[in-house]
C-alpha cells in the first residue's frame, strides 16, 4: 500500500486587518488547498456562548461550548465563503465588531484554546491547507513547510476596515477605528495563553503600502523559491 501524503500547510499569522483572510483564501484557491479561518472559530464560539446564555468569563462553560459546537464551513459555487452555527447562517453576523471583540476575549483562556485545537488539526487535508490565524505557525501547525507573518500599520488597517464598512454603508468614526485596533492587538499580544507573535521561521511581510495582488504574488514567489509549490 502507498505511504499517505502528508498535506503542505501554509500559516498565515498576523494581527486584525493585515489582510491574511484575503490572502489566505486567494493562495489556497490557487493551489487547490482547504482553508482554515481560525478566526472564525473563536467568533463562533463568542456568538454561541451568547446565543446560550453562558457568560464569556466562564473558562469550563467555554471549553464545553468549544468541544461540541455544532459549525460548518462552505464554499458556495459562486465562491463565498459560508459560515453555520447549528444549522443557521452566521457568516454576516460573525464579521461585526461585536463578535469580534467576543472573539478576542473567549481566546484568552487557555482550555479554550485546547478545546479548539484539536477541531483545527482537523482541516490539515491532502493536497493541502492554508491556515490563517493567530497562532497557527507558533501552536496550532507548528511544523508547518511555510510561515508567512502579515503586518501593516495600525493606522493603514484601520484605514482599510474604514473603506469596508462604508462601503456597507456603516456610519463610523476612523480614529475610533484606529484606537479598536490598537486594543484589539494590545489584547491579542499580551495574553499569556498563545500571544500572537511570529514563529521564529515566519517569513514577515508588511503590507501597508502593498496592494493584495503584490501580497498574493510574494507569497505564491516565496513557495516556488522554498520548491514548495
Ligand atoms: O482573525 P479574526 O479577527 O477573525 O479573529 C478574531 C479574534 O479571535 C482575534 O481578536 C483573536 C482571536 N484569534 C485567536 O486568538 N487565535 C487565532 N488563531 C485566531 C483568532
Amino acid at each position: 500500500m502507498a505511504a499517505a501524503i502528508d498535506p503542505v500547510i501554509i500559516t498565515i499569522d498576523g494581527p486584525s486587518g493585515a489582510g491574511k483572510g484575503t490572502i489566505s483564501r486567494i493562495v489556497a484557491k490557487k493551489l487547490g488547498f482547504y482553508y482554515l479561518d481560525s478566526g472564525a472559530l473563536y467568533r463562533l464560539l463568542g456568538l454561541s456562548a451568547v446565543r446560550h446564555q453562558i457568560s464569556v468569563d466562564s473558562e469550563k462553560g467555554l471549553m464545553a461550548l468549544a468541544e461540541h459546537m455544532d459549525i460548518r464551513f462552505e464554499t458556495e459555487s459562486n465562491g463565498q465563503f459560508k459560515v453555520y452555527l447549528e444549522g443557521e447562517d452566521v457568516s454576516l453576523e460573525l464579521r461585526t465588531e461585536e463578535t469580534g471583540l467576543l472573539a478576542s476575549k473567549v481566546a484568552q483562556f487557555p482550555g479554550v484554546r485546547l478545546a479548539l485545537l484539536k477541531r483545527q488539526r482537523m482541516f490539515a487535508r491532502t493536497p493541502g491547507l492554508v491556515a490563517d490565524g493567530r497562532d497557527m505557525g507558533t501552536e496550532v501547525f507548528p511544523a508547518a513547510g511555510l510561515k508567512i507573518y502579515l503586518t501593516a500599520s495600525a493606522e493603514e488597517r484601520a484605514n482599510r476596515r474604514y473603506k469596508e464598512l462604508l462601503e456597507k454603508g456603516e456610519d463610523v468614526s476612523l480614529p475610533a477605528l484606529v484606537e479598536q485596533v490598537r486594543s484589539r492587538d494590545e489584547r491579542d499580544m499580551s495574553r499569556d495563553a498563545s500571544p500572537l507573535r511570529p514563529a521564529d521561521d515566519a517569513i514577515e511581510l508588511d503590507t501597508s503600502t502593498m496592494s493584495i495582488q503584490q501580497v498574493t504574488d510574494q507569497v505564491l514567489n516565496i513557495l516556488s523559491v522554498k520548491g514548495i509549490k
